[in-house]
């Protein structure tokens, strides 16, 4: 599908790669940044266009490779927005650190993408977007999870194909979540929000899973314990368990949200898929490998009842053999974070974090990155990882 782009006026067309084409904007600026997708809004083009950069932007849907990535950055090259599709290895910061680049940002919270000792060791600082995403992609998470319980997609499926000939009294038995338990695994900002949505909207009981407590998670419950104590309704409980296996084998729901890394790929292994509920509900949204997506197939099929919502998948965008067969599996296009503010945000902070390391900017030093949306945008970088190591601050 091609889609129409308006470039604006100081934008023009340029293909120095054999496929791709890159739109230029403001020509004339000093500093040059590439950005290998298309980004959402505009405010992130300003603030790139108002420090003195000239902004060239990869219009093509197709994945860059690091060659392609390479040759963009070519021999002077100041900064980068990249995408979490985007293998950024150490050879590439070094190809960005000797075109003179200072500025690297991921167009994304997460960034297993990026090997950041490789940036550090290029002295480049690695940006992300944190702050944005958080409600956006646990509502997904929260959509995943009552599609699978509720079996809308199958229902769905089942309407459009003229099976519906009147109510039944077993017709499409899902599952009751008001009063069950939900098992979080991660309790960071997005883990946390999900298990504050299904405890608020659904009186469920929370127990996560997280090598650090989350204090703040369980004064929450508490105090939202007693005020439904307080109204005459049941009381709620949040706990942290040290084994996972101690909240796979207790939750109705278990929904993902951990980082990537060596410590959580293949987290859910077959094992662990067999200490839950036979009829559990299981969500990703976090990365694909941390399931090891072979056994979940293995695992649906074994048991009609168990059921999973995933937004990502190990081997993104394929699915491993038989996953899309399967009735009890609901699945999307990693598109947790998709909505106008939260990708619009994203596309803000990343021109940000690479607009203030070009600039000199210090750290912004806070969670709440809202003052970088509207209004004046402040002089400072949002959000970079590697900032301790390269001595930023
Ligand atoms: C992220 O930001 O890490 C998400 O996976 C995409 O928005």
């Amino acid at each position: 599908m091609v889609r129409p782009h308006d470039v604006g006026p100081l934008a023009r067309k340029v293909t120095p790669m054999a496929h791709k084409t890159w739109t230029v904007h403001n020509p004339e600026g000093h500093r040059r940044v590439i950005v290998t997708k298309e980004l959402p809004g505009d405010r992130w083009l300003n603030i790139l266009t108002s420090a003195g950069c000239r902004v060239e932007v990869c219009t093509s849907d197709e994945v860059l490779n690091g060659e392609e990535i390479s040759g963009q950055i070519g021999d002077s090259c100041d900064g980068v927005i990249g995408q979490l599709t985007e293998d950024w290895n150490a050879d590439l910061f070094a190809a960005l650190g000797a075109a003179g680049g200072t500025a690297y940002s991921n167009f994304a919270v997460g960034y297993n993408n990026v090997d950041v000792a490789g940036a550090t060791a290029a002295g480049i600082p690695v940006g992300n977007t944190p702050g944005v995403l958080t409600e956006t992609t646990a509502e997904m998470a929260i959509a995943l999870t009552f599609s699978a319980g509720r079996r809308i997609v199958e229902s769905d499926r089942f309407m459009r194909r003229g099976q519906y000939h009147g109510w039944l009294p077993s017709l499409f038995i899902g599952t009751r979540f008001h009063g069950g338990t939900v098992g979080i695994v991660g309790a960071g900002r997005i883990g946390a929000a999900y298990g504050r949505m299904m405890v608020e909207g659904h009186k469920m009981n929370l127990v996560y899973f997280d090598i650090y407590p989350n204090e703040a998670l369980e004064q929450y419950v508490a105090d939202y314990s007693e005020f439904l104590v307080a109204h005459g309704e049941g009381s709620v409980s949040c706990r942290r368990v040290e084994k996972l296996e101690d909240l796979l084998s207790v939750s109705d729901v278990v929904s993902i949200h951990t980082v990537l890394d060596d410590s959580t790929h293949h987290l859910i292994n077959a094992e662990r898929l067999a200490a839950m509920k036979s009829d559990a509900i299981l969500i990703n949204s976090s990365r694909g490998p941390v399931i090891d997506e072979a056994a979940l197939v293995e695992h649906c099929r074994a048991n009609p009842h168990f059921v999973a919502g995933l937004d990502v998948f190990e081997d993104e965008p394929a699915m491993k053999p038989g996953l899309a067969d399967l009735d009890n599996v609901v699945i999307v296009p990693h598109i947790a974070s998709a909505t106008k503010w939260t990708r619009e945000g994203m596309a803000t902070l990343a021109a940000a974090n690479v607009a203030a390391m070009l600039q000199g900017f210090p750290l912004w030093g806070s969670n709440d990155v809202l003052p970088f949306l509207s209004g004046d945008v402040p002089h400072a970088a949002p959000s970079i990882v590697n900032a301790a190591a390269l001595n930023l601050e």
